[in-house]
């Protein structure tokens, strides 16, 4: 591998999905990725195939689908049973890595493994052995390694690989390092391991102290050539470094890196806007690279700036990064053509079918609203595709609410079957009042958990963004809807999480042969 090359290993599927709420079901994780091999990230942890049967599944899918595209990574504890599964998980496809763990600082040897450092050496270089029995493409991570004595994490490197670690990642699992810090324990790692020129060391830094990109920069400035990070730094606590930060940061500064990487920057954003549907954990409007304020200029004097030389105050393109702001493009009148260029601009070749559907969807919206902006096609295109296999479909409803009133909802909803549905019933507001309609008629008793809304572009016949969670049976479901009408969001949104449910049952029944 040249040495200006870093490897982008993500890992939105594996601990991006940790994060309290984000878990995504097997078919939305094929989503993402599919759209992470479009982005071109170097690997992908795609989960931790012993932590469940569903786990497993979702791993094997994504190897099977995509491992002949990009590396396809499987984590397992230093244990034999969670690297035979992690071999099982990802049997037969070309591009294989199975990431081994285990904790080596103090506090973790102490508290959590009650185990001496040479029970750890033997254990980290027995369980690396194993693996390379499954591949040869073996990652450890000495977990903790950012708290780990330095001379001891130096030791663990080095046995691991001997033992046939190809990569070596060092965690900083709480997010407790500093950039300098973090520089000297990969600078101490390149210096004193004497066989470290055979392995890629690889960064994964946690982002409790906020500090997770500008320690994995550190890292690439001290010699590392991989970083594990998650789009829109999704991941356990605070979350990991965010792949788009980092990845902007090594091109716009490239002449202060010197490095590259592999990543089609103009699809982050598509990628940032999926990942954070998918899981319902809305980007921050100031977020770097890819929140809705990221290309906005408010002040006076940066606008006359930006007007007289874009790069006064823009130090990245909005269409390097894929950037979808409030352009208003098209109107009632835009012709077919002109929609289906658009489209194209804004990375979405769709074919005939599929456009067609998306296109009427455009008239009806532009019927409803003088200006169509980016942001709103990217929604149309956004709910028809996340509309396939979908057991009910929304037809019509009508609210009766006010002051003085109850609010009663009347829904008709149109089953895959092809069966009309209709009922009808009250609730505390026009929104609850449509949600019990939709659970009466889906048969699904479902807990609303969040619900949030904001609107997408600009305008008061702007679009509302509605999304929600739903719990069904212990487990919680996402469902985004956008719509002019945010009662009509809401029902999208909720629908959505609710066919979420139901086919998430139908995959346990099919697997207990109900
Ligand atoms: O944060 C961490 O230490 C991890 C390891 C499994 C690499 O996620
Ligand atoms: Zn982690």
């Amino acid at each position: 591998m040249p040495d200006d090359k870093v490897l982008i290993f993500d890992t939105t599927l594996r601990d991006g999905e940790q994060a309290p709420g984000c878990s995504m079901t097997t078919p939305e994780k094929l989503r993402v990725a599919e759209a992470l091999v479009e982005l071109g990230v170097d690997i992908i942890e795609a989960g931790f195939p012993i932590a469940s049967p569903g786990d497993f599944d979702a791993v094997r899918q994504v190897a099977q689908q995509f491992g002949s595209k990009t590396t396809i990574c499987a984590l397992a504890r230093c244990r034999n049973d969670d690297i035979v599964r992690a071999g099982e998980a990802l049997a037969g496809i070309e591009r294989p890595r199975i990431h081994v763990f285990l904790a080596t600082s103090a506090i973790h040897r102490q508290y959590k493994l009650k185990m001496a450092k040479e029970e750890i050496v033997r254990a980290a270089v027995e369980h690396v052995r194993l693996a390379r029995q499954y591949c040869d493409n073996v990652e450890f991570s000495p977990e903790d390694a950012a708290r780990t004595e330095l001379d001891f994490l130096a030791e663990v490197v080095e046995a691991a690989i001997e033992a046939g670690a190809t990569t070596v990642n060092i965690p900083d699992t709480v997010g407790y390092a500093t950039p300098r810090q973090y520089f000297d324990a990969i600078r101490h790692l390149k210096t004193t391991v004497g066989n470290i020129d055979r392995a890629v060391i690889s960064t994964h830094c946690h982002n409790d102290l906020g500090l997770a990109v500008a320690n994995s920069l550190a890292a690439i400035e001290a010699g590392a050539r991989q970083v594990e990070c998650t789009i829109n730094g999704l991941g356990e606590r605070a979350g990991n470094a965010s792949l788009e930060e980092v990845v902007m940061a090594l091109k716009t500064r490239s002449d202060y890196y010197g490095v590259s990487t592999g990543i089609n920057t103009p699809r982050l954003c598509g990628v940032s806007r999926l990942v954070s549907s998918t899981t319902g954990m809305v980007v921050q409007r100031n977020k770097a690279i890819v929140g809705q304020n990221a290309f906005a200029h408010e002040a006076g004097i940066h606008q006359h700036g930006m007007l007289q030389e874009r790069t006064t105050y823009e130090i990245m393109r909005p269409e390097d990064v894929g950037f979808v702001g409030t352009n208003l493009v098209l109107g009632k009148h835009s012709g077919r053509h002109a929609f289906r260029t658009r489209l194209a601009e804004l990375g979405y070749e769709l074919a005939d079918e599929p456009f067609q559907k998306v296109f009427e969807d455009f008239i009806v919206l532009a019927d409803k609203k003088k200006h169509v902006y980016d942001a709103d096609i990217v929604a149309l295109v956004e709910q028809r595709g996340s509309a396939i296999n979908e057991r009910w479909t929304l037809k019509r409803f009508h609210i009766s609410a006010g002051t003085n009133t109850i609010a009663t909802a009347t829904v008709e909803l149109l089953h895959s079957d092809g069966r009309a549905l209709c009922d009808a019933a009250i609730g505390d507001g026009p929104v609850d009042a449509v949600f019990k309609t939709l659970e009466r008629l889906t048969g699904l008793e479902a807990r609303l958990e969040e619900y949030q809304v904001r609107s997408i572009s600009e305008g008061q016949d702007a679009q509302g963004e509605v999304l929600v969670d739903v719990v069904v049976n212990g487990a919680t479901y996402h469902g985004k809807g956008v719509s002019t009408d945010i009662v009509e969001a809401s029902a999208i949104a909720y629908l959505k999480a609710l066919n979420k449910a139901a086919n998430a049952s139908q995959v346990v029944e099919s697997l207990h042969g109900v």
